[in-house]
């Protein structure tokens, strides 16, 4: 985290993950490969769609709890925010915080994360905004943070449930010794009914396709492959036993794909799996954030119980 890989080297570190998931038994690729700048952008119109029930469930709960959130300690001290998904969200927090001192967002696209840092620190000029760019999946190191100052870590979109399960806890345990006292606001999808999953990761419009798709064209782009992207498709399925919608690149043909010089062969109808989306129960979460060390506070969520806001204190 606080060690910056070079151009080349993140190069490097993008191409052996990529043949390490793609030689596997079942070919993988983890999502946050997903994030580049034209990803980070695709994302961004995702949570503007009807579909996409979460960004706006979650922006309810956040306008319905700010008041209280402001006398949390850190809203009078740093924000940190992991990943920077809404540019809405983080701005209700910072109106309400009328007191912070700090926001640092902490995002893996470098470009997303100028281009935010910029934009909040014109509106909110009294604010120091320390952009960090950064793999937040890997051990954080002490953060460039003013002792002095209580913090709130945001960590909204359900991005904790984009791991497995046991990474979840990792990461919260990670944020909990990078951050010690830190407050944290978390959100987190909830199971619901499978058919909304279901429009919600593969909506009508096809830009949730798009966005899978697009790791492709990074891929070809990035790393010399020649991926035919009308042989893959995008699917989103729900898996029942694991609580989680798993997005996933299908080829439609027995194919063979030449990356970075390797060959990687693929059979009719296998895929590529670039995402989970758990969906966690109260009780599932207050699992993982345990194990993670850390204690619930505070639970909010909108009236229909689609998606909650938790505030959790380390333990
Ligand atoms: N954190 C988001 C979620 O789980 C990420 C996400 C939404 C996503 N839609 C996606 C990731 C489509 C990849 C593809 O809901």
């Amino acid at each position: 985290m606080t060690k910056h890989a070079t151009p080349d080297e993140r190069v490097q570190i993008f191409r052996e993950d990529i043949l390490d998931g793609l030689t596997r038994a079942r070919k993988t690729i983890s999502s946050k490969w997903l994030y580049d700048d034209v990803g980070s952008h695709l994302f961004e119109a995702i949570t503007e769609l009807d579909a996409y029930y979460p960004t706006r469930t979650e922006l309810e709960i956040l306008k319905k709890n700010a008041a209280k959130y402001r006398r949390l300690p850190g809203a009078r001290g740093a924000m940190v925010e992991l990943g920077s998904g809404s540019s809405r969200k983080t701005d209700l927090l910072l109106d309400a915080f009328q007191d912070l001192s700090v926001y640092m967002p902490i995002d893996i696209s470098a470009n997303h994360l100028k281009a935010a840092a910029e934009r909040v620190r014109r509106a909110y000029p009294s604010l120091a905004v320390i952009p960090v760019a950064a793999d937040f999946t890997q051990p954080f190191g002490k953060l460039p943070l003013l002792p002095e100052l209580p913090v709130l870590v945001f960590f909204p979109g359900s991005t904790i449930g984009n791991f497995e399960t046991t990474e979840a806890a990792r990461l919260l345990r990670n944020i909990r010794e990078a951050m010690p006292g830190a407050t944290l606001i978390a959100g987190v999808d909830r199971p619901k009914a499978e058919d909304v999953l279901l429009e919600a990761y593969d909506d009508p419009a096809g830009i949730t396709a798009a966005f899978n798709q697009n790791l492709l064209q990074r891929i070809n782009r990035e790393l010399d492959a020649d991926f035919d992207l009308a042989a893959f498709t995008h699917k989103a399925v729900w898996n029942a036993p694991e609580s989680r919608v798993e997005m996933h690149l299908e080829s439609l043909k027995a194919q063979t794909v030449t990356i970075a010089g390797e060959d990687i062969s693929f059979a009719r109808g296998e895929t590529i799996h670039t995402e989970n989306s758990h969906k966690y129960s109260p009780e599932a979460f207050s699992a993982i954030a345990g194990q993670g060390g850390w204690r619930i506070l505070d639970a909010d969520t909108d009236p229909d119980g689609l998606f909650a806001v938790y505030t959790l204190q380390t333990c």
